[in-house]
């Protein structure tokens, strides 16, 4: 096989990249003997690390028991990540959960809960849902329309329908768009706690999301997390919003729930609101509750829990993100470090394909981010087992691409 031949032109960056033949802890092996530092978890999903036999094992155990079970009859791995997840992970009160393969199907799935919320409650006009500036919720067409992220957005407009964007940190820009609009044509509100790919983890006060709790309960809005990217740990919290005075309705997520071993994503809710759906056909996906997807995930989840990861993630990502503030904060290139836990943005100066592009260069992979107010940054999110010293030499590689970078730009910045 050789690399950049093509054979993926439908997927713009496929054929850019290495070929990957396996993975361990934080580390991405090539086929010609690379060996890739993960400083992104891939998409911000592996949140164990890779190579782990394990998961692999329940999965196989699955397929080779059973394998497809449709209609969504119970079965034995089904019922154990549901009991999983409402036991230990989910919220008190959230003990509905519909599962999907991946984020854009839950986040699609969320949406089309809140509609089907106000259906049941004799409320047709209530059609809205309401995003924020910036943010990425997926690439089905209706997540497209209710997420803020222009360049991936850029091409398909008209957006399917254009649902109301309020600001991601402004309380009173929220109440007014939410005035104007009119709270009666308003079905749900769906929010990342702190943005990932569009936003490099902008972090909204307190303040904010007491507003956004208070004016969704003052009309009967469903509040969606979206914590796709921010769920199951990633933050140094099981979800990202119990770092604030945020109280979702519906919980969304995905990435970390697999940890890309598996594609599955999870829509959570109150038994108070999923009954009201009882009878009117919610209707699931052919891969909803895949066997071999939920006996992975019980087998992650499993493994977080036995490692302390969570708590990990907290920990170590803190030391992570007082080393890249160190080491990065100054920099000419670089206008801000953020975020929490094993969860970062570093909003840049210049393009961030070139940084992305120098830090593969010395065998780190960091994950390209930013849109609206944002233009360009880099997550870093690595896999919450990164040890001490490989965040050294994540910090210390992608440092030295930012000096090449920036020695190659003649010592400027683009802005
Ligand atoms: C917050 C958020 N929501 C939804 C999605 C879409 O998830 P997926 O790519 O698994 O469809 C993503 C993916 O990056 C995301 O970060």
């Amino acid at each position: 096989m050789t690399e950049h031949d093509g054979r993926y032109a439908f997927v713009p960056t496929a054929d850019a990249g290495p070929t990957i033949v396996g993975g361990a802890g934080v580390f991405l092996h090539t086929a010609d003997g690379r060996r890739i530092l993960d400083g992104a978890a891939g998409a911000v999903v592996g949140n164990i690390g890779w190579g782990r036999a394990e998961v692999a094992d329940a999965a196989r155990e699955a397929m080779a028991s059973g394998g497809y079970v449709m209609p969504l009859w119970p079965t034995p791995h089904r019922l154990a990540l549901r009991d999983l997840l409402v036991e230990r992970w989910l919220p008190a009160g959230f003990t509905q959960v519909f599962f999907t393969s991946g984020g854009s199907e839950s986040t699609d799935s969320a949406l089309r809960l809140a509609r089907a919320y106000q259906l049941a409650k004799g409320r047709p006009s209530r059609w809205k849902v309401v995003g924020r500036h910036p943010s990425y919720h997926g690439m089905t067409l209706a997540t497209m329309a209710v997420a803020s992220h222009t360049t991936r957005q850029a091409g398909f407009e008209p957006l399917l329908l254009d649902f109301p964007k309020v600001p991601w940190d402004d309380p009173q820009g929220v109440l007014d768009a939410i005035e104007r609009e009119g709270p009666e044509t308003i079905a749900g509100f769906i929010a990342e706690p702190i943005t990932g790919a569009a936003g490099a983890c902008l972090t909204a006060s307190d303040d904010y999301w007491r507003t956004v709790t208070e004016v969704c309960r003052r009309h009967d809005i469903l509040l969606i997390a979206d914590e796709v990217m921010t769920g199951y740990g990633r933050t140094g919290l099981r979800f990202g919003h119990q770092h604030f005075p945020f109280e979702p309705d519906v919980i969304v997520g995905g990435k970390g729930l697999g940890g890309g071993y598996v594609p599955l994503g999870a829509v959570a809710t109150r038994e108070d609101i999923a009954q009201l759906l009882t009878g009117a056909g919610f209707m699931f996906f052919t891969f909803t509750g895949n066997d071999a997807s939920c006996a992975a995930a019980v087998t992650v989840l499993d493994i977080v829990e036995r490692e302390g990861l969570v708590d990990r993630a907290a920990v170590v990502g803190a030391a992570l993100g007082r080393r890249l503030r160190e080491t990065l904060a100054e920099h000419p290139l670089v206008s801000d470090v953020r975020g929490r836990g094993m969860f970062y943005g570093i909003e840049l100066r210049c393009n961030r394909d070139a940084v992305v592009a120098a830090a593969l260069a010395r065998d780190l992979w960091v994950y390209p981010a930013g849109s609206g107010p944002v233009p360009d940054a880099i997550l870093v999110a690595p896999p919450f087992v990164i040890s001490d010293d490989e965040v050294e030499q994540l910090v210390a590689r992608l440092g030295a691409a930012l000096r090449a970078v920036h020695a190659d730009a003649g010592g400027h910045s683009a802005r």
